[in-house]
């Protein structure tokens, strides 16, 4: 997506992200430092289709928190209570191509890389082809 602009653009992301879990597409979590409550990034499920138990998955950091294992910690976690409690079937994740840490990120987890979608999204004024990578509950099961 395009960098936020302004304070007020911010704002409205929250906003909407709130607004996610009371209409049942989808949930955010913050990711916080234990010991000092501080905000590290984010992660959560979108556009949820309950009728193919499936969802997107999405996440991101602060720069200085990368590589330190956080990331892997907060999937995990969601990935656990997305296959289990939630009964998804399907978990699946868009990457820019380009963005080799997501990806190998999302392989490391265990996710397998479904194709590449052409000119898929529109942003910074252009088109982007996006990665698709998928987890399946079985193999979550058996991991
Ligand atoms: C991608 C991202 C979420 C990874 O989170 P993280 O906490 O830094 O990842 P972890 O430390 O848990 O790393 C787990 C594994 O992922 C892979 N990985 C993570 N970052 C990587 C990088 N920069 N290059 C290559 N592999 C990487 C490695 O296999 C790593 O295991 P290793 O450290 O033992 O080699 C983080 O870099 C990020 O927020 N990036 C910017 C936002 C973004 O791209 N969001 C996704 C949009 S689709």
């Amino acid at each position: 997506m395009d960098p936020f602009a302004s304070l007020e653009q911010a704002e409205e992301m929250i906003a909407f992200l709130r607004t996610l879990y009371g209409e049942g597409t989808g949930c955010r979590w913050t990711i916080t430092e234990a010991r000092t409550e501080r905000i590290l990034g984010t992660c959560g499920f979108h556009n949820v289709s309950a009728e193919h138990r499936r969802t997107e998955m999405g996440y991101e950091l602060g720069l200085p928190h990368q590589r330190l294992g956080y990331m892997t910690e907060a999937i995990t976690a969601i990935l656990s209570l997305g296959f289990g409690d939630m009964g998804f079937n399907r978990i699946e994740a868009f990457v820019t191509v380009g963005n080799i840490a997501s990806r190998k990120f999302l392989e490391h987890l265990g996710f397998s890389l479904d194709g590449t979608l052409r000119d898929y999204e529109f942003a910074r004024g252009r088109f982007m082809d996006q990665w698709c990578l998928s987890l399946l509950a079985r193999e979550w099961a058996n991991r």
